[in-house]
């Protein structure tokens, strides 16, 4: 990858600057300091790997050379309500999971926003907001996905099973066209954020919908329950028993449980 072969792949999509690192610590930290300086809406920030690439819950996330995709989108303040920051999880987790769909792949979401094939992380996105006092400066929007084999984890350094994309795919994958069809995907998704639509098709994609599942709050013990869908914020509602109880990210592990026995978390 290069910045002129990028540009060339994202010509014509209704994007903002682009910033193209052959390496690079992480490239949402360099997208959170960028919009300080006021970039355009959905400039963005790729990088061909990454030495301190970072996942939810302060996790490292690898992004070795040639073998991923690290991309992080600025939105800008006026692009996204404060009351829809939540929603942006979903933004990130409908872009990659059309771009794979394209692909003639069947991605499901493993709420908020883990991409999943054949049961495992193809993908995972870390949305994060850039406030000065109470204005916000922007919120970017970090997307990582694993493409080919090399970009998987050690085994037994993730408590999740990874997956990447050649692998479900069977054949190699160009990067920069995978990268073209999340964008356009996120193009069109970031106009519909909120709306009917996109809450529908989130829901829609949810991993383990109408299963049991154990959710794991920061403090307290596991629920379990059943996945019942999405609030209009993209909280999850869980079915317990008859009671609805609703999880907001970022604030929960989510694990499935098959015959009593939980075999993810993440
Ligand atoms: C997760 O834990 O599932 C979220 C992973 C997000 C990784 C991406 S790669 C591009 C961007 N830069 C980072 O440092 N993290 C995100």
């Amino acid at each position: 990858m290069n910045q002129v072969e990028i540009e060339n792949a994202l010509a014509g999509l209704p994007l903002g600057e682009i910033r193209y690192f052959d390496t690079i610590g992480s490239t949402n930290d360099y997208a959170m300091y960028w919009t300080q300086y006021g970039p355009s809406n959905l400039s963005i920030v790729i990088a061909d790997e990454q030495t301190a690439g970072r996942g939810r819950a302060g996790r490292r996330w690898l992004t070795p050379r040639g073998a991923a995709l690290a991309v992080s989108v600025i939105l800008q303040p006026d692009q996204v309500e404060v009351g829809a920051l939540s929603l942006v999880n979903g933004l990130g987790a409908l872009a990659v999971s059309d771009a794979l769909a394209c692909l003639g792949l069947s991605p499901a979401i493993k709420w908020p926003n883990d991409v999943l094939m054949e049961g495992g992380k193809v993908a995972g996105v870390l949305p994060e907001s850039h406030w000065l006092g109470d204005r916000l400066l922007g919120v970017v929007l970090g997307i990582g996905v694993n493409v080919g084999r090399a970009a998987l984890p050690p085994a037994g350094s993730v408590n999740f099973p990874a997956g990447c994309v050649e692998e479900a795919l069977g054949q190699p994958v160009v990067r920069v066209t995978l990268l073209r069809e999340i964008l356009s995907a996120l193009v069109f998704w970031v106009g519909q954020l909120g709306t009917p639509i996109f809450l529908e098709t989130w829901e829609n994609r949810l991993a383990f919908r109408g299963e049991r599942v154990q959710v794991i709050p920061p403090i307290g013990e596991p629920v379990e329950g059943q996945i019942a869908g999405l609030t209009s914020a993209g909280n999850l509602r869980l079915a317990i028993g008859k009671e609805e109880k609703v999880f907001s990210a970022g604030e929960i592990h989510l694990r499935a449980v098959f015959e009593d026995r939980p075999v993810f978390s993440s």
